[in-house]
This record gives C-alpha cells, structure tokens and sequence, in this order.
C-alpha cells in the first residue's frame, strides 16, 4: 500500500514516507491494520467512506503526528478575504507554517489559495494540505436563484446543474469544500434564511439537499472540479422560537426524528462527507456539545464517517448557552461529543491539549477526530494533487461562462411563482405602454440574493434593463425608497403610470433583509411600497407586480390592488431576463410555492401539514366558536404550499389506487389523469399526498409523498403513475420505531397541497 501512495503523492511527502518506511520497516505493514480506537462502539464507518486502502494511508500519517499536530487538523479559520461572522485575528500563516492550520475558509482565489497551499505542503512539518472551505450556497460567481426559489421548480435534476457549475467555478478558485446544501425545513418567514433553504416539507428539502452533494461531490470527490459537500446545520435549525436567528430550538423526539432529521439523512445517504452543526440548542443541549446528534445518531445510527464542523464560533458559544463552565470545558464537550473541526472559535487550539492532559479528553478521541479529517482529504484528493485548485490559466476562463449564464436564466424562470392573473393580465404584448416603477426595479444588487459568495453585478441586467430589451415603449419611476418615508418620488410614479397601458411594479425586501441574522417580525410590504402601490393604482388599474425577495411575504394588502402578481425571488445574476421570459410570455410559469404565505404573519409558523387536532375547523361549521381557529383570519394560508399559477390550465380525474387492500409491504400504485385544458403548452407539477387517517400517534392532515413533472401540449393528457412503498407510510409510532401501521390511507393528487381530487387504501397485516 505505501507504494501506491507514495507515488500519487508530491515530491516533499513522498520524502517522508519512505523515511517512516525505513524507520518503521514491518512496523511500516502494522500500520495497514486499521487501528483500534478508529472504529465506533457500533463499529458503524462501514457505508459512509470506509475504503481499507484509504484506512491504511491515514495510518501512515498519524503515525507521524504529535498531539499538537492531530489538533492543528482539526482547526479551521477564515481567511479574511470574506467575512461571515465575527472573527479574531489570527496571523494564520504562520500557524499553517506549525502544522497548526487544517482548513481555511472564505479564500477563493487560486493565487491566494496556493500561497496558503504552499506553506502548509512544503513549510510545515508534515506537508498536509489545507481543505478550503466557502459559502458557496446558490452559485460562486455566476448566481443562481437562492435556494428557496430553486425549490419552486420542484426539479432536482435542474438544482444538480446548479450544483455541479458551482462546483466548476469555485474549485477553479482556490475552493474544495462548500458549507451546503441547507437542509433546514423551514416553517416561519420571519427566520432569515429560510432563504437558504428549501422549505417547509422535509421530503422536499431531502431531495433537494441530496441533488446538490451529487453536484458538488460529482461521482470522485478528487477530481478537481469536485467540491466536498457539507450538510447543514446539524439539527433543528429551522425551527428556532419564533423565528429569531440563533435562538433556542424546543422540539419533541418525535418531531426532530419525523420532521427534521430525514432531510439531512437524506442529503447525507447522497454521499455527503462533512456536516455542520447548528448553533441552536436541541432539548436543552447545545446541537455543537450534542453527543446525542453527533456520535449516537449520526455516527452510530446513520453510520457516517465523514468530518463534522461546528458552525461559525459555536464552540465558543457554548459559553454563552450556559452550559459549559470555561473555555477548556467547552472544548472537550465539542470534541467529545463528535464535532471535528472548529471553525473559528480558536478553542481547540488554545485548550484542546490541556484538556486531554487534564483527562478531560482520552487522547483517542483526538485520534478519531483527526484520522476522520485527513480521510475526508483522502477521498478529496488533496495528498495526491494538493494544487488541484490553484490553477491560475484555468480560472481566468472559469467563470460566468456563457452556458452558465443561460443556466441561470433558465432556473430563474423555472423558480418564479406567479400567484395572481386576474383575466390573463401576464403576459405583456410588446406593443404596450408599460410604466415600469419601485425601488427595486433598478436594482443590480439585490438580484443576487444574500449569500452570493464570490458573485459580483457585472453583467448584471436590473429587471429594468432586461424589460428594455424586450419591449420598446417603457418608463421608468422608482418611485419610493424600499423602506422609509421619503414620498418625493411619488409624483413622478403617478405621471408616468396615468399615461401607461400597464404599470409593472418591482417591490419586495432588499437582499440584506434575508439569509443569515435578518430575522423580521413584519413580512409585509414596508408601508411605503404598500402607499405607492396605492398611488400608482389609483391612476392606473393595470397593476402588475413582480417580487423580488427571500421569504414568504404577507400580501393581504396587494392582492387587491394588483391584478398579477409574480413571485420572482432573488433570481440570480441572469435572472432578470429570466423573469422577463414569464412576463412576455416566451416561458409559461411553473413554479410551485414551497412554503406556505400566510394571510398574516400571526399565523406562522404555517405549514401544510399540520395536525387535525381535537376540534378542527371546517368551513361547514363556521359560526361554531370552540373550534381550533383564529377570530378574525381563516386557518388557511393565502397561498397555499404547492400552488403556482401558469398561463394555462390543468385538470385531474380519475386518481385511482389500483386496489383497495394491500398487504404491509406491498407496493401500491396510484394513478391519476392531468390534462391541460388550456391554449398552450405548459409544464405542471403533480403532487401526490397522503394521510394516514388513524395512527398510535396523531397524524398530518396530508403529506407530500411524491411529485412529477409534466409537460403536456394544449389539450393533452396524460396518466400518471405514483408507487409508493412500506418506507414512504413509515413514520415514528407511540413506541417510537419506525414502520408502517395498517389502516385507511387517505390519497390525493393534484397541482397544490389544496388537491380535491382523490381515492384511499387500506394497509392490512
Ligand atoms: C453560518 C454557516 C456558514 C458559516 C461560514 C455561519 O455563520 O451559520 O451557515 O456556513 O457561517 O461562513
């Protein structure tokens, strides 16, 4: 084995070897065993990255490493090209010089990242590469739509693309590692980033998370245009109290078995080999001192045996969660508990070897920790090719390639929701007079979203910009500042919208006003784009509105003073034409919500598949008071989750369950025809729910269970044929295992999670 390692490995390593060949001789051949102390308590590295020949090579290297070098493996720190968090100022060269670095993050450019390569490879005392770590969450520098529009267009094939060009582009950049996919389901707008993710249903945010590791990681995390993925945050994230950033997570076993964990399971069962923790709590237990999430569930029960990495100084933060006395305790309750790589706190450094000779720490659990480290640099490729990503020839031409810019466009349009038209008020003939008005209908910037890593606005068409492209008769007002009360743009807006056929307005949220630390107790329109939507309406009824922003908005206010609406998210550095495709008409709309917008913010968090409770609300019932409801709001959404609009129409009938009783594990099939009963082609989205009408436990109203896409010309059908499994009905029962229940199965398939359309089964024993 030492030979075939030595000559993938560059000219100052292979020195080493033969040097530790020669010293150890069979000593040398011990070392292919794997050793004791690497395998855990369930003996579980087996499914995740488990090769014997890699085994043997983090063999040879631990062989040579001092403590203090084991822990130098496990701390990362950023590079202050980009900032994402508070951070401490470390002249990190020369701790990279000591062997003291094993990962950097926010460096991206080849120059830059292989003058960091090259001390660690031929300064350090043992020449291991740096993994480079970076936020490249919707794109690196061609960006795509953010996350949560890319999940509107329900297509994991599209959102792998995304991926596998981000990959090509940041690893022509210096980058190995990107800190996605997001795999936080998502249940309340007022949280920033549900920016970031890809909504309220777990089976959704799974798919989605699972398409873009096979993206970054590709089928060889070595090749040098594969990035390491890293799932995220480790766990519960998404559902911190009231939607405020950072803030405590309080959720049953069962919710955090049933509800949030499957999306990261199934990001991870795609190949993922990093994961992050999430700076929340889980049960009163920081997620980053989590033995529980880290070891037991994820080790242990899922088998992983790639590297985790805290969130951005959450070690540190466990002294503020209160549950960790000093800085020493904090380290050894991260390490202990699984967490590899601490980013950025600095802890490990500073306190992880005093914790071990305090015997805070057993010293094998640094060993497991690092030798899970340099494995994932193994299966990354970086002790064979340490340069792969400092290539400067290939990243001058890397970048915004065109194909890449048409992919960006094309995601767009396939992202947008339009959630009214009133009397086919969309598309826009060419021949209108069209008033184009509101603060973002100029704006570059925001089109990228928050989270745009490396993405910059040249090339950038404002919304502006591209509808000039395409229609010949616009003016243009902005109108209002998006926030404030400044109303001196007013007149203008009501001048050039009273001489208009139509008035396009762009509205929505600044880019900053979403992702990370932008949590909102208000996701309405700022009064004063409410008071220039009431300017503009009243000298012109023809009010078309597009939305630019990145969370679930309340829109009881502009629904009647607007005749179309088009939800077009951040859409990304081509996404301005993008949108312009819908508003032409040249693409027929497609996207479908992927978190419900409420009517009003009190009702978030809202998801669709709730539970039916002891006294639901029906509408037959309505004058009954001691109902589960609210006063003066329905209990359902303005939008439903799934809903979408498009220029045409569609139609189910006939869902059909091919029997009526079937025996536990058994397939059962469904079936349902879907025409398109309009005038032009379209692509619809059918969904297929279920609900288990009886169980140990309660059970959601419906759950999303499957979905397909279909392209149907005008007045075409099609059947469409859902197959579902034991695994697809299975769910945490009163005894808390996992498996199916006999019973009555409630179906419907339809193209919102409002379908009528239905049929049931029976699951017998
Ligand atoms: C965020 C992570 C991100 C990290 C590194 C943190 O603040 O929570 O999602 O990957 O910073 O930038």
């Amino acid at each position: 084995m030492t030979e075939t390692y030595i000559e993938k490995t560059s000219g100052r390593w292979r020195g080493r070897v033969y040097t530790l060949v020669m010293l150890l001789g069979i000593g040398a051949v011990v070392a292919c065993t794997v050793k004791e102390g690497f395998i855990s308590p369930a003996g579980s590295t087996e499914g995740y990255f488990h090769s014997r020949e890699i085994e043997r090579r983090v063999d040879s290297i631990m062989r040579l490493l001092t403590l203090e070098e084991k822990i130098g493996q496990l701390c990362m720190y950023t590079s202050h090209h980009d900032i994402t968090g508070p951070s401490t100022p470390i002249y990190t060269e020369d701790l990279i010089r000591e062997g003291k670095v094993g990962a950097m993050f926010n460096a991206f450019t080849s120059s830059h990242n292989a003058y960091l390569q090259r001390i660690a490879v031929e300064e350090s005392p043992h020449g291991i590469p740096i993994l480079f770590g970076y936020d490249v969450i919707h794109g690196f520098k061609t960006i795509f739509p953010i996350n949560l529009a890319m999940s509107c267009s329900w297509d994991t094939t599209l959102v792998e693309q995304v991926a596998r060009v981000s990959a090509m582009e940041a690893t022509a950049s210096g980058v190995k590692w990107t800190f996605s996919p997001m795999c936080d389901v998502s249940r309340d707008a007022r949280w920033g980033r549900v920016s970031e993710g890809s909504g309220e249903d777990y089976l959704l945010c799974g798919k989605m998370g699972a398409a873009m590791v096979r993206g970054y990681q590709g089928t060889d995390m070595s090749s040098d245009t594969s990035l390491v993925a890293c799932v995220k945050h480790l766990a519960g994230y998404g559902a911190v109290q009231a939607g405020r950033d950072y803030h405590t997570v309080d959720i049953t076993e069962r919710t955090l078995r049933g509800v949030y964990l499957p999306a990261y399971k199934t990001a991870l069962d795609a190949g993922a080999a990093s994961v992050m923790t999430a700076f929340n709590e889980v049960d009163g237990c920081p997620a980053t001192s989590s033995y529980y999430l880290m070891t037991d569930i994820l080790r242990n029960e899922w088998g992983f045996g790639g590297l985790v990495v805290s969130d951005y100084t959450a070690i540190m933060e466990l002294l503020h969660h209160g549950t960790a006395t000093d800085s020493l305790s904090a380290t050894a309750q991260a390490i202990n508990a699984g967490v590899n790589i601490d980013m950025e706190s600095d802890f490990y450094r500073q306190y992880l070897r005093l914790a071990v000779e305090y015997g805070y720490v057993n010293e094998r659990q640094v060993d497991r920790m690092c030798r899970d480290v340099l494995r994932i640099k193994f299966y990354a490729g970086l002790f064979d090719n340490p340069y792969q990503n400092t290539d400067t020839i290939r990243e001058r031409t890397a970048h915004k390639k065109d194909s890449y810019m048409q992919l960006s466009r094309r995601v767009a349009r396939e992202s947008c929701v339009l959630l009214e038209n009133e009397d086919m008020a969309l598309p826009l003939d060419p021949a209108l007079n069209i008033a184009v008005i509101g603060p973002l209908a100029d704006s570059r910037d925001d089109l990228l979203g928050s989270w745009r890593a490396a993405g910059d606005t040249l090339g950038v068409l404002s919304i502006l910009d591209a509808m000039r492209e395409r229609y010949p008769h616009i003016t243009y007002a902005k109108g209002s500042p998006l926030m404030g009360d400044d109303t001196t743009g007013f007149a203008r807006a009501r001048e050039i919208a009273t001489a208009a056929d139509v008035v396009l307005m762009v509205c929505g949220e600044s880019c900053q006003w979403t992702g990370e630390a932008a949590s909102v107790t208000d996701i309405s329109l700022p009064s004063i784009q409410n008071e220039l939507l009431q300017v503009v309406r009243g000298v012109n009824r023809n009010v078309v509105m597009i939305l630019l922003n990145g969370r679930p908005l309340e829109l009881t206010s502009v629904v009647p003073y607007t005749c179309a609406i088009l939800e077009a998210w951040f859409p990304g550095s081509n996404g301005a034409r993008g949108v312009v495709d819908i508003i032409s008409g040249e693409y027929n709309p497609s996207g479908r919500l992927t978190m419900s917008f409420p009517r009003r913010v009190g009702q978030v968090p809202i998801h669709y598949d709730m539970k039916n409770t002891g006294r639901p609300y029906t509408p037959d019932n309505p004058q009954q008071k001691y109902l589960s409801r609210y006063l003066f709001t329905p209990n359902s959404p303005l939008f439903p989750f799934g809903y979408g609009l498009s220029y045409t129409t569609y139609e189910y009938s006939d869902v059909n369950v091919e029997k009526e009783h079937y025996l536990t594990g058994e397939p059962i099939r469904i079936t349902a025809r879907v025409k398109n009963t309009g005038k032009i082609a379209g692509v619809e989205t059918a969904q297929l729910y279920v609900r288990d009408v009886v169980g140990s436990v309660t059970r959601p109203v419906r759950e999303l269970k499957s979905w397909q896409k279909v392209y149907l010309e005008p007045g075409e059908e099609q059947i469409i044929v859902f197959s579902l499994t034991e695994k697809d009905l299975s769910f945490y029962r009163a005894d808390m295992t996992w498996g199916i229940e006999t019973g009555k199965y409630d179906v419907w398939v339809g193209g919102d999670s409002n379908a009528s359309e239905g049929d049931y089964f029976y699951i017998k024993d």
